[in-house]
């Protein structure tokens, strides 16, 4: 994670964002404090990055890299110049962690859109991520077309859970995504449209726990009925910026 204190709305890469409905500060250092806290009480542990004054999306870890497999990261690429300085930050980090560190030259933004469902990595494309990164990869993957502006990374509306399980908010997707995820045959929780719009999917998963925004009621329901714990938090300054629990948050 990387604490917020420069945080802000400081310019409008995605719908959600507008420069004339910034972040409150002291209510988005208390949403990302009561998140670390709620983490570290279901049991992980966090590690920290330290942040850059001049990248208030640098608190959005999820977009720094993906994770893969005996300690191998593929520092991402950014799709906009507000974002692009960052990849020097995260790559440094990576290094200095003792992570095998990789580039690419093609537009990626890490575990913002590539997800793995099991074994195969879920790439997500269509307004970040080029689809051709996950051509350059020696994994199992699929690839699923975004094709709503508000849900431009995979994570605002897919959040693979233990298992086959999954959230998602099909209208998302274009119509041959969503066959692929009829063919999955995983146990899909399928979340409401005014739930997804409050970033229900994008939600941190810590063994049966599942720590979402609140102001999604029937997801949390729908969690409980398939043996979930949900743990909602207040986001409202993050989603603000086009995120909330997940993207403030990478797995490593
Ligand atoms: N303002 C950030 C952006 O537009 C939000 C990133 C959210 N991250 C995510 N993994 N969905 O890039």
């Amino acid at each position: 994670m990387c604490k917020p204190q420069h945080y802000g709305i400081n310019y409008s890469i995605n719908p959600w964002m507008d420069v004339n409905n910034g972040a409150d500060y002291n209510k988005s250092i208390q949403q990302w404090n009561d998140l670390e806290a709620k983490i570290k009480e279901l049991g992980a542990t966090v590690k920290l990055v330290e942040p850059a004054e001049d990248l208030p999306d640098m608190v959005f870890t999820a977009n720094a890299a993906l994770i893969l497999k005996n300690g191998n990261a593929i520092v991402s690429h950014f799709a906009h110049k507000e974002r692009a300085k960052e990849e020097e930050h995260f790559t440094k980090w990576f290094v200095d962690n003792g992570y095998k560190v990789h580039h690419t030259s093609i537009i990626f933004e890490g575990a913002g859109d590539a997800l793995f469902f099991g074994d195969i990595l879920i790439g997500g494309h269509g307004f970040r991520s080029d689809v051709t990164f996950y051509e350059e990869i020696s994994i199992s993957y699929a690839t699923v077309r975004l094709v709503d502006p508000y849900f431009y990374h995979l994570d605002t509306c897919f959040c693979p859970l233990e298992g086959t399980d999954y959230m998602i908010w099909p209208g998302a997707f274009d119509g041959i995504t969503n066959q692929f995820f009829k063919l999955l045959k995983g146990n899909e929780i399928s979340v409401p449209e005014n739930e997804a719009r409050q970033f229900a999917c994008n939600a941190v998963r810590i063994g049966r726990n599942v720590i979402l925004p609140e102001g999604c009621p029937v997801t949390m329901q729908m969690l409980c009925d398939k043996g979930y714990i949900p743990h909602p938090l207040d986001m409202s300054e993050y989603i603000k910026s086009g995120g909330a629990c997940k993207c403030l948050t990478l797995v490593i």
